[in-house]
């Protein structure tokens, strides 16, 4: 018969191999996510949102939604219908986690400075330190990729994308022009520091 002390010893080790086992497991979750959105989640495809670095509650809401089609999106099957509570939850802590830098795009200083005095106007609220902090739950914004921002406003404004609280009070009265030099303004800063 086994001896206590080796049922504890086997044990011990089953749990230890499960312990190790979560890293793995993220790693394959993420494997076709790569193609698009990077190994850390920075992505290097047109108008694709990096995930690096984003709130973890944020993505684990939106990998959800994603997944049972609570939010409109340009790709078929984005997120499997299959993945559990638990797989999203490990994927958004995963990306939150990820501290790899974002690329310098590509924008245009006169609708920067334009974006920057309509960012403080109606959406520094939110989206405060110049989108690289957040209030109301809003996802950071600082860096992100200026295709994917200036789409999103889109969708929002088409209500193809719900407006969250009161966030389409701080759209009112603003243009598309507008809102495209607040997605340069948020689009030219860096994410990690000023
Ligand atoms: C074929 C390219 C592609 C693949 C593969 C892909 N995505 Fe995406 N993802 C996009 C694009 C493009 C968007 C922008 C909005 C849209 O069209 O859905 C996006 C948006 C997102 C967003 C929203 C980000 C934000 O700031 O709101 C999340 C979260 C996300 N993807 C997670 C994932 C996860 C997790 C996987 C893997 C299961 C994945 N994506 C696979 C292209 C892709
Ligand atoms: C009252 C709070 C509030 C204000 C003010 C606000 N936002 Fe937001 N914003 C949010 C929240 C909350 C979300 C998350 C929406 C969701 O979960 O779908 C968001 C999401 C976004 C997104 C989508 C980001 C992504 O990763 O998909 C964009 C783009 C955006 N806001 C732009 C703006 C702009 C531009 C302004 C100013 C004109 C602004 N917001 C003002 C709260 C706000």
């Amino acid at each position: 018969m086994m001896s206590i002390r080796t049922s504890f010893l086997i044990c011990g080790a089953l749990i230890g191999q499960a312990a190790f086992a979560a890293t793995p497991a993220v790693d394959a979750l993420t494997k076709p996510c790569a193609e698009c959105h990077g190994v850390a989640g920075v992505s290097n495809v047109a108008k694709t949102p990096h995930l690096n670095g984003q709130l973890e509650t944020y993505l684990e809401e939106d990998i959800a939604a994603l997944a049972k089609g609570g939010r409109v999106s340009g790709i078929p099957n984005h997120v499997p219908l299959t993945w559990t509570g638990t797989e999203i939850a490990a994927v958004a802590k995963f990306y939150a986690a990820s501290k790899a830098p974002r690329p310098v795009q590509d924008t245009d200083p006169q609708l920067v400075a334009k974006g920057q005095a309509i960012y403080e106007k109606h959406c520094a609220e939110c989206h405060p330190d110049n989108g690289r902090q957040s209030d109301h739950d809003a996802p950071l914004m600082a860096g992100q990729n200026l295709e994917y921002i200036m789409e999103q406003t889109r969708l929002f404004v088409s209500g193809k994308r719900k407006f969250a609280f009161m966030m389409g009070d701080a759209f009112r009265g603003l243009s598309p022009a507008d809102l495209d030099a607040a997605a340069h303004f948020f689009a030219s800063q860096n994410q990690f520091k000023k």
